[in-house]
């Protein structure tokens, strides 16, 4: 499913003393293709949550539009768009956003909920792919972060969604949980699925097709990853197993030898 953003703008009234407004977004123009894995990099304040809430249906632009596999969102209402949100699109995202008095089991069915079908046994295989089979009963409180963010995977995969919005998916990660989810996040890309993904390290970005760089709410950079950057990348690579099983990919040189 491609995402089409054209000319989006989102302002917030600021804050600070003398009113005007904050340009969360400004004008941006982006388009995704159906497959692509684009990371989203920039400064803090940039615009990149702002970015991937408005794809995600859980907000609206100010000005311009938004259309997700040809469907343009602002003709959508509330309760479409809701549902839309629900069939299409996985979230992951960095807190985990887990309810605390459920298990890993209900909080995957939950999703489910939304898409009006309960069905344990699929719940059940999803937390099974994600490796957390044995952990299904557990609440969120017993559960490591990185088993947290698994079962957030999982809740974001039980619709079979075309689309997964992942916003600093591994942020709170130690390196053996970053590896398994961007290794789950590869699994998806290869299905043909739509990612976009906010992330403040370059290595993890390098893992996907294109990287844009929001500044101050606009696109103020894009590149898109070629064997061409491969030296580059195979050097990034030794630092972590994930880096060079993705050197791999790129036909590097294995970076330990
Ligand atoms: N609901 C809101 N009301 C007012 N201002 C907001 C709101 N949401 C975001 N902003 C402002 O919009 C700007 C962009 O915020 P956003 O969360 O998109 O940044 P970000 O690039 O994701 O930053 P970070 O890397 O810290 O997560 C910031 O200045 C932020 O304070
Ligand atoms: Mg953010």
């Amino acid at each position: 499913m491609a995402i089409n953003i054209r000319n989006v703008s989102k302002l917030y009234p600021a804050k600070a003393e003398g009113g005007g407004e904050l340009r969360a977004l400004d004008d941006v123009t982006l388009h995704v293709s159906t497959g692509e894995w684009l990371a989203v990099m920039g400064p803090s304040g940039s615009g990149k949550s702002t970015l991937v809430n408005i794809i995600g249906c859980l907000d609206r632009p100010s000005s311009g539009e938004v259309s997700i596999g040809g469907e343009e969102l602002a003709q959508f209402s509330r309760a479409q768009l809701d549902r839309f949100r629900a069939e299409k699109i996985g979230f992951i995202f960095q807190q985990f956003h887990l309810i605390p008095y459920l298990t890993a089991l209900e909080n995957v069915m939950l999703a489910q909920y939304f898409h009006s079908m309960t069905d344990e046994a699929e719940a059940l295989a999803a937390l099974e792919r994600v490796g957390l089979r044995g952990r299904a009963r557990h609440l969120p409180a017993h559960l490591s972060g990185g088993e947290q963010q698994r079962v957030c995977i999982a809740r974001a995969l039980i619709n079979d969604p075309q689309i997964i919005l992942a916003d600093e998916p591994t942020g709170n990660l130690d390196a053996q949980n970053e590896e398994i989810v961007l290794h789950l996040l590869r699994q998806f890309h290869n299905q043909g699925r739509t990612i976009v993904m906010v992330t403040h390290d370059p290595a993890v970005a390098r893992l996907a097709d294109r990287k844009v760089e929001l500044h101050h709410g606009h696109v103020a950079e894009q590149e898109s990853f070629k064997f061409s950057d491969e030296e580059q990348f195979c050097a990034a690579s030794a630092r972590a197993p994930f880096r060079r099983r993705a050197a791999a990919r790129m036909h590097c040189p294995r970076a330990d030898q």
